[in-house]
């Protein structure tokens, strides 16, 4: 590919229709993507990554219920007008940046039909570029941003581009697993993908994290797939059918996820986020020697 004519992804697309059911009870009435890490919603996190990526327009696939992230990220003048008054500059400036974040376009998935499905939701804002997609239950950290890591590789290369890591053999069930040849340290040729195999059965313990680069290309493929894993429509089953016509690549991550679609990684999260900030790094040291638990 010609550099000249690389344009850098500028949407990103965050399908956020899951009913949440891990989270029982606490998502019975929220949705999961607005449960709080630390002191903004999960979801916020994710779009402070893609915009740190440079993207400027968001797509949130949503579905049922799931009214208060449009909410979230709409202006809300009479809350920071009445912080304002009471002198609470900081906390008003902070809540009034959030929908200046980006543009924000919304996209209903009115059944919860599989990740393959959700993305053909947002096909409307999407169907002639390259767009990113993000899963919002992996947060993150990384530096540079992981979608500006994987928009590199497809500078590089072309194609669309998945971001992979090593996982235990035994959680190969748990992901979108890729069969592929390395070509270069950390940088890989996909000949072949399956959604959630048995460990017997997967290629290789490469994983797909919840970051995708994705050529406009997958919209064809997307309407072409039956029912897979789960008896869902599988974006994963859409990329292999994809890869016959066009290469996809996949980037191992460099950072730390956080896996927060799970209470045990959304607990972790929370602690990790803790003490990366100075201020709360000291609550959580004396919390921990205060409680005489450890
Ligand atoms: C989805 C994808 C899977 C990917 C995983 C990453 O699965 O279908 O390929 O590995 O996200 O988190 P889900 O976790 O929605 O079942």
């Amino acid at each position: 590919m010609n550099s000249s004519e690389f344009t850098p992804i500028n949407k990103v697309v965050f399908p956020a229709a899951g009913l949440g059911t891990r989270f029982l009870p606490a998502t019975k009435d929220i949705p999961k993507e607005m449960m709080p890490l630390i002191d903004r919603p999960i979801i916020h996190h994710d779009v402070d990554e893609a915009v740190a990526s440079g993207c400027s327009d968001i797509v949130f696939v949503t579905g049922i219920g799931k009214e208060s992230i449009k909410n979230y990220f709409s202006q809300f003048r009479d809350i920071v007008d009445l912080l304002r008054e009471r002198g609470k500059y900081e906390i008003a400036d902070l809540v009034d940046k959030i929908h200046t974040l980006a543009n924000f376009h919304y996209a209903m998935q009115e059944k919860p039909l599989g990740l393959g499905h959700a993305v053909l939701c947002a096909e409307g804002f999407c169907k002639d570029e390259y767009f990113g997609l993000a899963l919002p239950d992996d947060v993150m950290i990384s530096n540079p941003p992981v979608l500006s890591q994987l928009d590199a590789v497809r500078k590089k290369y072309g194609g669309s581009v998945l971001c992979v890591e090593a996982v235990p053999e035994d959680e190969v069930s748990r992901y979108g697993i890729i069969d592929a040849e390395e070509v270069e340290p950390g940088i890989y040729r996909v000949k072949d993908l399956v959604e959630k195999p048995a460990k017997e059965e997967a290629p290789s313990n490469l994983a797909i994290l919840g970051r995708y680069i994705i050529s406009p290309l997958i919209f064809a493929h997307l309407k072409k797939i039956k029912r897979g894993a789960g008896g869902e429509y599988q974006l994963t089953d859409a990329i292999a059918s994809m890869l016959k016509e066009e290469p996809v690549y996949a980037a191992l991550f460099t950072g730390k996820r956080l896996d927060c679609g799970v209470k045990e990684g959304w607990i972790e999260a929370t602690v990790v986020k803790a003490l990366e900030d100075p201020e709360l790094r000291k609550i959580v040291i004396g919390a921990v020697k205060k409680s005489g638990l450890l």
